[in-house]
């Protein structure tokens, strides 16, 4: 039985990140979907809202699990039993960081990081583009699941 860890700050959830933990779902036995702390990132949604919202757009994968966590990804990865960590690459200019976290979370942990390509279409999604998108009235609706598009109304109107 292998079990996945994918970690990220789902700020919101997009319909790439779903894609990938579908993807996943489908490649693994189990997925431990983390909404986590990006300290590089100013967001607007607690870790409360983000795992209340990614809870409703997983609900139809059995599979699939729903965690927030405050601490690192390493020791998260090892209190659910990961195999390993999962995260999604949207172009070459994901890489380097993601190369680097997934270097440094080895080297701390000895946990080894697997690589999902997101599809073109979904590509260009990117959360902080989500948030200005419906802070400043655009429609969003057809790249975010249903809660994420109810949340971020009740946010912006
Ligand atoms: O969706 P993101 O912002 O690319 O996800 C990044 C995230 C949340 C996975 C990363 O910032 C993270 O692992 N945060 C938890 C704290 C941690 O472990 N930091 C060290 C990373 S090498």
């Amino acid at each position: 039985m292998t079990r996945v860890l994918y970690p990220g700050s789902f700020d919101p959830v997009h319909n790439g990140h779903i894609e990938i933990i579908e993807t996943a779902s489908t490649l693994f036995d189990e997925v431990v979907v983390a909404a986590m702390i990006n300290t590089g990132k100013d967001g607007i949604f607690d870790l409360d809202d983000r795992e209340e919202m990614l809870n409703e757009a997983v609900a139809h994968l059995p599979n699939v699990s729903v965690r927030m966590f405050s601490g690192l990804t390493v020791d998260l990865a090892t209190e659910v039993g990961a195999d390993f960590i999962v995260k999604g690459l949207r172009a070459v200019s994901d890489f380097e960081n993601e190369l680097q976290m997934a270097q440094m979370n080895n080297a701390a942990s000895g946990i080894h990081t697997l690589f999902i390509p997101s599809a073109s279409r979904s590509s260009f999604l990117a959360s902080k583009f989500i948030r200005d998108f419906a802070r400043f009235g655009g429609d969003i609706s057809n790249m975010v699941p249903p809660a994420v598009a109810r949340k971020l109304k009740e946010r912006y109107g």
